[in-house]
């Protein structure tokens, strides 16, 4: 009687746990598309290390799901190059060896930004040519361990400010404007066949930022600095209007660069008053929502279509909740890892569509 109640206990962990698994529930797994099946571009996912080292169920959908993968934070300075003389790779390599294990691409993220600089750098005292050697040997040993691994990289991370000026930041103190075009070049030396990437929020408001970037782009490509495509991090709100969306995303492609969609998720807390309930309908309008982002993504050339990443998988790991008693539901899978409207939405449109 003891084992036989055992076993009935065993065999309903084991259902629940391929329940959560799957994102249609047991009783419907077979022939269900998934997203990497279904999408006509690269669909990615930002991963954070805890759960991608101890979740078998987050491990899971990662690759039952996505073809491409990016660091959430262990590929970012003060995690792979914490000391001046010492570089730690294990947490990025666990990371690389997973999605070369399992098809997927990696994209890096980030070579170079104003923030996540460890306190050595803030420290580092030198003249102009002391700190261009400390941004290539930062670069270059980078890029070269993951060469031939790493597809691609966001080389800079959201330099300009929202009224399209260089924001403050220690390379920008230290060595002026040219440490954008400075760190392109330090990565393409040390690996020609990456695709190097300008990566940036806020482009949906179409404000002065967007131009700087573009201006930018521009600028680049004509002068020969390798740059190979734009990211648009796309952390919006539910509210934000899908013509904006739409024309900051054809914006972005009129440089004729690759488009990324780096870092999406949807915020329906965002400009909700400080106590509000999910509910169905607001589930569905963020299904709508989705629906309208990669729909606008899918309309620019096929060429250009770098692919799309969501900014970590369930509703939980977003970095949206990382502050505030209320809860966000950002994602297109919730909680439990189970399915949202917003995932449906993006799968029954591709399936009544399919190639566009
Ligand atoms: C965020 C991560 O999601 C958090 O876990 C971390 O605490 C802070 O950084 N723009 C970026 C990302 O380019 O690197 C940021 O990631 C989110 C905003």
């Amino acid at each position: 009687m003891k084992y036989l109640f055992l076993a009935v206990i065993f065999l309903f962990n084991l259902s629940s746990s391929i329940a959560q698994n799957n994102p249609y529930g047991a009783s419907d797994a077979q022939d269900q598309p998934t997203l990497k099946a279904i999408l006509p571009f690269p669909i990615g996912v930002a991963v954070g290390i805890r759960h991608f080292r101890n979740n078998p169920v987050y491990r899971n959908l990662v690759k039952e799901q996505f073809n491409s993968i990016t660091a959430e934070n262990v590929m970012k300075f003060k995690a792979l190059h914490p000391s001046e003389h010492t570089f730690t790779f294990k947490s990025a390599d666990e990371i690389v060896a997973f999605a070369q294990e399992n098809n997927m691409r990696v994209h890096g993220h980030t070579l170079i930004w104003s923030k996540v600089n460890p306190p050595w750098v803030k420290e580092f005292k030198g003249d102009k040519t002391a700190w261009k050697n400390l941004l290539k040997n930062h670069i270059q040993t980078i890029v070269k361990h993951f060469k031939g691994k790493v597809r691609s990289w966001d080389v800079v991370n959201e330099a300009y400010n929202d009224g399209g000026k260089l924001k403050e930041s220690i390379w920008l103190e230290k060595i002026g404007p040219e440490y954008i075009e400075l760190a392109f070049r330090y990565a393409h030396e040390a690996d020609p066949d990456a695709l190097l990437f300008y990566n940036d929020y806020g482009h949906e408001y179409l404000g002065k930022r967007i131009y700087a970037i573009i201006n930018m782009a521009k600028d680049f490509k004509k002068r020969g600095v390798p740059i190979h495509g734009l990211g648009m991090q796309m952390h919006i709100p539910l509210r934000l209007e899908d013509t904006k969306i739409r024309r900051s995303i054809e914006m972005a492609a009129s440089t004729g660069l690759l488009v990324h969609l780096s870092e999406v998720e949807i915020s329906v807390k965002h400009q909700m008053p400080k106590v509000f309930r999910m509910d169905d309908q607001l589930a569905r309008q963020q299904a709508d929502k989705y629906k309208a982002l990669f729909k606008a993504y899918s309309s620019i050339p096929k060429s250009q279509q770098f692919g799309i990443t969501t900014w970590n998988l369930g509703d939980a790991d977003s970095f949206r909740n990382s502050k505030g008693p209320n809860h966000d539901h950002p994602m297109m899978f919730d909680r439990q890892y189970r399915p949202k409207p917003a995932f449906k939405a993006v799968i029954e449109a591709w399936k009544s569509n399919k190639g566009q």
